[in-house]
């Protein structure tokens, strides 16, 4: 066997054309899924402040948006509903008329070509911000599914593409395909948020989306990030409901159950690139520590490189910007 130095492994990354030849892991417009927030009113534009370049987004702000996301070859949107009122229920998640609903249909109409996402929890419609319904200060599991059931069938009625439950409710995939099945929607997808973490990751999001939880957490609920095996188990647990492309959350500190998850299950992976992974970079990018264009394609190829098949980042659309300028 020849060892160096007949063996040079240095050979293969000579120059960017041999670099590129040898290269294993790629990424495409065609892997990401862009995340939009929707508020209620007319109008309105309000940025993200932990989040440089996201906005809340009234309805009609949206189109200019999804204009962008299409001509930069993504294929889809998820989108995150700001309501104008909560309540202890959630029920403007499930309201014919909420903000997310209405936002299909307008979005449906502009690009009818683009994937509409809906992401179906209670978290940012009830008024305490948990993901479900309360009793005394637990979250009822089995009463939460059926209001889980009832948003999902509500955006699949307005349009939706594909419904991703991500309240972490046992039995909600089994709840939502039954739902969708019955209301004539067997052809409508899920995306299981099969594996997601009680991280601190979420931190941005939860003040974008206006739903961190009033009391406790969310540690009855979403997983430890101490177990492996537990993550396993519930993408199986999914996939046995119905699931039809399982996600893990948050993706960078996760990376090892993206891999686990991809080598033992033939379904698609998704990996969602959370609000705190891109947070990071932007903030350590605008005191410039970090090169943040060389810092988030090394963070999306590695997210690519552990097994997913399509991530969901705040990323999407640099990125396909800085694919473009690389040709
Ligand atoms: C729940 C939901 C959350 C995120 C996506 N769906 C927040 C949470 O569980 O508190 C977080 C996404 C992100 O941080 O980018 N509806």
């Amino acid at each position: 066997m020849a060892g160096f130095p007949q063996l040079r492994l240095r050979r293969l990354r000579k120059s960017e054309t041999i670099r590129s030849i040898a290269r294993e892991t790629s990424l495409a417009p065609s892997n990401f899924i862009y995340p939009l927030f929707v508020t209620h009113g007319q109008g309105q534009r309000i940025p993200i402040e932990p989040m440089p370049g996201c906005y809340q987004l009234s309805t009609d702000q949206l189109l200019s948006e999804v204009d962008e996301v299409t001509q930069l070859g993504i294929p889809g949107v998820i989108l995150f509903g700001i309501p104008a009122h909560k309540d202890p229920l959630g029920s403007g998640a499930y309201d014919e008329a909420g903000v997310v609903q209405e936002a299909i249909r307008a979005i449906k109409q502009a690009a009818p070509n683009l994937a509409v996402i809906t992401d179906v929890c209670l978290c940012e419609y009830t008024d305490h911000g948990h993901c479900g319904v309360l009793r005394g200060d637990t979250v009822d599991n089995d009463k939460t599914l059926d209001l889980l059931a009832r948003t999902a069938l509500s955006h699949a009625q307005a349009g939706a593409d594909i419904v991703a439950p991500s309240a972490m409710m046992d039995g909600q995939v089994a709840a939502i395909r039954k739902a969708l099945d019955s209301g004539g929607y067997s052809d409508t997808p899920i995306i299981a948020y099969a594996a997601k973490y009680a991280s601190a990751f979420y931190g941005p999001f939860r003040i974008a989306a206006e739903s961190s939880p009033q009391i406790g957490d969310r540690r009855g609920y979403q997983m430890d990030p101490a177990n492996a095996r537990m993550a396993l188990r519930e993408v199986e647990q999914d996939i046995e409901e119905g699931a039809d492309m399982v996600m893990v959350k948050p993706a960078l500190p996760y990376l090892d159950i993206i891999a686990r998850v991809k080598d033992r299950y033939d379904y698609p992976v998704v990996a969602y690139n959370v609000s705190g992974e891109f947070s990071m970079l932007k903030a350590a990018a605008q005191n410039g520590w970090i090169e943040e264009r060389r810092a988030a394609m090394e963070v999306l190829t590695a997210i690519r490189r552990a097994g997913a098949d399509l991530i969901l980042t705040y990323h999407a659309k640099d990125a396909c910007r800085w694919l473009a300028a690389e040709r």
